[in-house]
């Protein structure tokens, strides 16, 4: 695949184990639901080495020292309905402070097409630092109507965090949003006809709801 110098695999030992767990057929709901939170904590880790720091002053019980925080309101998590949901407590372990809002897409079944049903964000969104999130990266049709509607409401630096992706919605993302890093655990080798990843993980909100 053509490499794109925004995106970013992670190649980490510890979410590859997880990552075969999950797309094990036989894997719980509970689990399949435990471990889409758990990578997404390391993931969270891992794209967050660029974060803004605001100095604080700190009095240890020896002196005064200055140190180092994430400036406070400065991040915002932003899942795309309904697969998405599964990845903020994950987020949230890192930073439990960080406001969610809420994008709700549904791919049509016969086009692959994204549709838009719900949009709700949190005030100053604007100024933050968004994650948007979803656990599939499949077309890449859903990520880039989300990130046009996040650009539209005024957003300038969004990340994308997504679990699994196929080269498609690689190649669909950074070239229509080269500005937005893309985070992805794992890049598999392609989608059937009916846009599901190969050798993927099956429908990821119905893995992790049970609807199916
Ligand atoms: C899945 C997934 C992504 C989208 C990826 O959602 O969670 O949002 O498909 O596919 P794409 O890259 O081809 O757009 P789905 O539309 O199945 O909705 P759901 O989360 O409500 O099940
Ligand atoms: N959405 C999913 O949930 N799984 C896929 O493989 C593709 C899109």
């Amino acid at each position: 695949m053509e490499q794109y110098k925004n995106v970013f695999i992670f190649d980490h030992p510890l979410i590859k184990h997880k990552i075969s767990i999950l797309r094990d057929k036989n894997t719980s709901m509970k689990e399949f639901r435990e471990l889409i939170e758990e990578i997404t904590t390391i993931m969270t880790y891992e794209s967050m080495s660029d974060v803004e720091l605001v100095p604080v002053q700190v009095e240890t019980p020896l002196e005064v020292t200055t140190q180092y925080r994430v400036a406070e309101d400065s991040i915002a998590i932003v899942p795309i309905l309904r697969a998405g949901l599964g990845m903020v407590n994950g987020v949230h372990r890192v930073f439990p402070t960080a406001k969610v809002g809420h994008i709700g897409m549904y791919r049509d079944e016969e086009t692959l097409e994204p549709h838009e049903y719900y949009c709700k964000l949190p005030e100053g969104i604007e100024n933050k630092t968004v994650f948007l999130i979803d656990p599939m990266l499949a077309t890449g049709g859903s990520a880039c109507d989300a990130l046009n509607a996040l650009k539209k409401r005024g957003c300038k630096k969004i990340k994308l965090m997504s679990i699994i992706a196929a080269p498609q919605g690689i190649k669909a993302v950074a070239e229509a949003h080269p500005d937005v890093p893309v985070y992805v655990s794992t890049l598999d080798r392609g989608l059937n006809e009916q846009g599901y990843i190969l050798p993927g993980l099956g429908d990821a909100g119905d893995r992790l709801y049970g609807t199916k």
